[in-house]
């Protein structure tokens, strides 16, 4: 946990940004995995953690913007608790530790609840992404379950967002531990990568290793040598010559910020010559977008760029054809890169995206667009320092995708639709990482993984 003053001007800040009312904050309850008791590892909401920063599950918080104070819920153990769970610091200790005195049992945020109704006061509370949580809000508010995501408040969501998206020293020291984990996830899948192995056995090892630093992974596991899927969760294939592994992962610490890395490589450690090929493409797309990035330019060019430049290589190889410009306007290149360049990146792997991804990522300036690839850009205004951003251009052939662009001839003029067959077995390649933007520019956070054709096979060697 940060210090009490990190939690004590966060909330401080966060109320300044609320003309009135109140802000109703739910940490997570458990969730069973297949009986009551037995449940799945606990993960506070990011929210919660932020404000209140308390890692354990039935915790409330509650900010009274008119009168200027905070309050935390939450019951103190007793002894059938303790047999189980050993003994737990009390709610006033744990209330210290945040900087917040008005702690009270759970039950009496009923009565708060239900005195704040009563005075026509306003409760701010952000969207609930969870069941419980939902019944929980539903209960307490008197709402039915269904209606509950029409009352969330905007300007709530909007304040939060402007907070967390914004990294403190902190965080940013935080979010590179986790990088560097993540060196460790990376760099013994890649020395994994010989024939015969189960994907299995590798991805169990590199989630064994963000186990062994103390936090789980911070999504499952993508890893596959049918890297052609983008988020390829099936681990059950065993490595052949020829394929490549796409291994994108990453962890989270205690405190919950997250890493999220993607390599690429040559099952057996050698990349043929289409491979090399193709993974160069993609790496000079990762590298430019990565240097374009910096306070004021709309993510949303950058997105651009890289698909400028994932069509000029495809063009240069002959899959591609025509002016690399006008394809990637026309969203030519969204064959092969489908997805958007990146994502924000904190105590969410996809930073706020339960938030509402449009008012994270859009304005009234840049607008999501509906284009088929366009539309999965998850970001797209203007990036400002203290934002973290991946960077995660990739190229893939998705046999059934080529199968309906090739039957409705789209966009022949820039697709070389006869060479493309011949790439239909090649799978996918996907570069990932984690940029902070600067004053001036921006920094590739944590120790640096092997990226480049060199690199990884000096490394895999
Ligand atoms: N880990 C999923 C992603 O890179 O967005
Ligand atoms: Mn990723
Ligand atoms: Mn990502």
């Amino acid at each position: 946990m940060f210090s009490s003053n990190v939690y004590i001007e966060r909330r401080k800040k966060l109320k300044a940004e609320i003309s009135n009312g109140i802000v109703l904050f739910l940490g997570n309850q458990e969730v069973p995995f297949n009986y009551p008791s037995n449940t799945y590892s606990f993960r506070q909401d990011s929210n919660f953690s932020y404000f209140f920063g308390l890692d354990h599950p039935d915790l409330a918080g509650v900010l009274d913007i008119d009168e200027d104070k905070d309050f935390l819920f939450g019951n103190d153990v007793e002894i059938d608790d303790i047999i189980w769970m050993g003994k737990q610091p009390s709610m006033k200790e744990q209330g210290l530790k945040i900087g917040v005195e008005n702690t009270d049992p759970l039950s009496s945020l009923n009565e708060m609840i239900r005195n704040t109704l009563k005075q026509g006061r306003k409760i701010h509370f952000a969207p609930p992404y969870r069941g419980e949580t939902i019944i929980w809000l539903s209960d307490l508010l008197d709402i039915p379950h269904l209606l509950i995501q029409e009352q969330v408040s905007e300007p709530l969501v909007k304040a939060i967002i402007k907070m967390r998206m914004k990294k403190e020293a902190v965080e940013i020291k935080e979010i590179e531990k986790m990088i560097d984990v993540a060196w460790k996830m990376h760099t013994t899948a890649m020395k994994m990568a010989k024939p015969g192995v189960i994907e299995q056995e590798i991805a169990g090892t590199i989630e064994g290793i963000a186990l062994s630093y103390g936090g789980p992974v911070s999504f499952p596991v993508i890893l596959s040598i049918n890297g052609q899927t983008l988020h390829n969760h099936h681990h059950g294939n065993t490595l052949v010559e020829g394929r490549m592994l796409v291994t994108d992962a990453g962890c989270e610490n205690d405190l919950h910020y997250a890493s999220d890395i993607t390599r690429t490589v040559p099952v057996g450690g050698k990349f043929n010559r289409r491979q090399k090929e193709i993974y160069e493409v993609v790496l000079n797309a990762n590298l430019k977008g990565i240097d374009a990035v910096k306070p004021g330019v709309p993510f949303k060019e950058v997105h651009l760029l890289a698909a400028t430049e994932i069509a000029k290589g495809l063009t240069a190889l002959g899959l591609m054809r025509g002016d690399p410009a006008e394809a990637a306007k026309k969203g030519a290149h969204t064959l092969f890169f489908p997805h958007g360049l990146g994502h924000p990146l904190g105590l969410d792997v996809h930073d706020l995206e339960g938030m509402n991804e449009d008012l994270v990522g859009y304005n009234e300036e840049v607008i999501r667009s509906k284009e088929f690839g366009l539309s999965s850009l998850r970001f797209g205004r203007k990036l400002q320092e203290g934002f973290i951003m991946t960077i995660e251009p990739g190229i893939y052939f998705i046999p059934e995708l080529i199968d309906i662009w090739k039957a409705e001839n789209k966009l022949a003029e820039f697709i070389n639709y006869d060479m493309v067959e011949t790439y239909r077995d090649f799978g996918g390649i996907r570069i990932e990482d984690d940029v902070l933007v600067t004053a001036t520019g921006h920094r590739v956070l944590g120790k640096p993984i092997p990226k480049t054709v060199a690199e990884i096979e000096n490394l895999m060697k």
